[in-house]
């Protein structure tokens, strides 16, 4: 089978090391890929955006089917447009694509369907939202409606801070058209966890839990990244949590879509926190996590491409998903600077007992062979073990064994985690 993968991350690293264990696969295309998955993958230069790029590209090689992995181009409706040449694909369409694509949707769909999730407002008008911060309980949290590269969400711990930030997307449009509306939305306190799910639209099975950390710097501080590392399971994230988010929040979002004519079928991503009140649902993503894929999907026991090509058919009941009991850390190495300013164009090198399984290029180009980097985040490195404590240690020791220079990461990934404490 010719597999076609958009996107060119540590989560496309993930996804492609995963698919390529099934011996039906016999060639992946990567739009873009990188230097790291040119290894697997064959890379060719079309931006995950470029929608028309990725519909001749598909028009002119024999795909059999396509998986589509970051946010936009599901928010700009690549599925649809695949879908149109009959070509399968892994991911929603443009409309179930919404549930990421707008926080206005996706808090309105919520406060529908009793979704549990944080109280809020919507505000088109400027004006109107800097009349409502006045008397509104501080923190509050401003959100861009659309996508904003993962910085449209500022926490506003003064009243200052938050008619800065409304001015900022609304005003100043800092965010371009994502910012035409903003949702004003309850500070709400406890630890996260991120939940990936697989579904079909009638049936949905959560992955392993995983812990995103998202600051740059050690003890969550610094300003927010991609994400520098993660964990799972989340242990945060117990069984009975879990019945309860299944019953209270999984089931009867996939069940909102399908009820407003928006079957969700893909990678389903819940960003929750555990408040004192039960969980809430922080953020709905239409796709894999990233790092968290970089964590859980080394976990799954079952063919990737399977259960993708059985969510596309409706089928996903019929496959036996199962993940592994040990627990792994991803630690992202990132340019000193990230993610703000940085150098690029360093060689990577690997000590000679590097196992790179489980070593996933996100930032890096490939030059006469040389793995040199391209990005603010450069590669993650994630280790397996029976005990968090031990996937913790073995990732830190993985990392020891990649070098480059301006190489900086978080030193307490899953530190949290392994103390219990948020
Ligand atoms: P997002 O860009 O949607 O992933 O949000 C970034 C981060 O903002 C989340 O991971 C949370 O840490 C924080 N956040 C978002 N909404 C809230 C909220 N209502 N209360 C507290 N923190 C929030
Ligand atoms: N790790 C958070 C995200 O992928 O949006």
């Amino acid at each position: 089978m010719n597999i076609l993968v958009v996107g060119g991350g540590g989560r496309e690293h993930a996804i492609i090391k995963k698919l390529i264990e099934n011996p039906l696969v016999t060639h992946i295309y990567a739009l873009p890929g990188n230097g790291g998955i040119a290894s697997q993958a064959e890379c060719v230069p079309i931006a995950a955006t470029d929608i028309e790029g990725i519909v001749n590209f598909s028009k002119k090689n024999k795909i059999d089917f396509a998986v589509v992995s970051p946010d936009d181009p599901l928010v700009l409706g690549v599925v649809d447009r695949l879908s149109e040449l009959s070509i399968p694909c892994f991911g929603p369409d443009k409309k179930a694509a919404a549930i990421e694509g707008s926080k206005v949707f996706a808090k309105e769909l919520m406060k529908k369907y009793n979704i549990p999730t944080a109280a809020h407002e919507v505000f088109s008008k400027s004006h109107e939202a800097l009349k409502y911060v006045e008397t509104a309980p501080l923190p509050c949290v401003i959100k861009a409606d659309g996508l904003a590269a993962g910085k449209g969400v500022i926490i506003a711990n003064t009243l200052d801070e938050a008619r800065e930030a409304i001015c900022l997307i609304m005003d100043e449009q800092c965010f371009g058209k994502s910012g035409e509306y903003i949702v004003i939305e309850e500070f709400l306190t406890g630890p996260e966890i991120s939940v990936l799910a697989f579904t079909d639209s009638k049936t949905i099975v959560p992955m392993v839990s995983s812990m995103d950390h998202k600051r740059a710097l050690d003890g969550d501080k610094g300003l927010n990244t991609g994400g520098m590392g993660a964990i799972a399971p989340n242990p945060f994230y117990t069984k009975e949590i879990a019945a309860q988010c299944e019953s209270e929040i999984f089931i009867p979002t996939m069940e909102a879509m399908k009820k407003e004519g928006r079957p969700f079928k893909g990678c389903l991503y819940f960003g929750l926190m555990l408040t004192e009140n039960g969980p809430r649902v922080i953020e709905y993503n239409c796709r894999f996590g990233d790092p968290e894929a970089q964590a859980v999907l080394p976990l799954l026991k079952t063919d990737l491409l399977t259960i993708m090509r059985a969510v596309n058919e409706g089928n996903l009941q019929s496959v036996d998903i199962s993940f592994s009991d040990n627990s792994s850390c991803c630690v992202i190495l990132a340019s000193k600077g990230y993610p703000q300013d940085f150098e690029k164009g360093k060689e990577i090198t690997f000590s000679e007992d590097t196992d790179n399984k489980n070593m996933f290029i996100a930032g890096a180009r490939l030059e006469n062979g040389k793995l040199i980097t391209s990005g603010g985040r450069v590669l993650g490195v994630t280790a397996v073990a029976q005990t968090l404590k031990e996937a913790i240690e073995t990732a830190y020791c993985d990392s020891d064994k990649v070098d480059f220079a301006n190489k900086y990461y978080r030193t307490d990934i899953g530190k949290k985690a392994l103390e219990g404490k948020f």
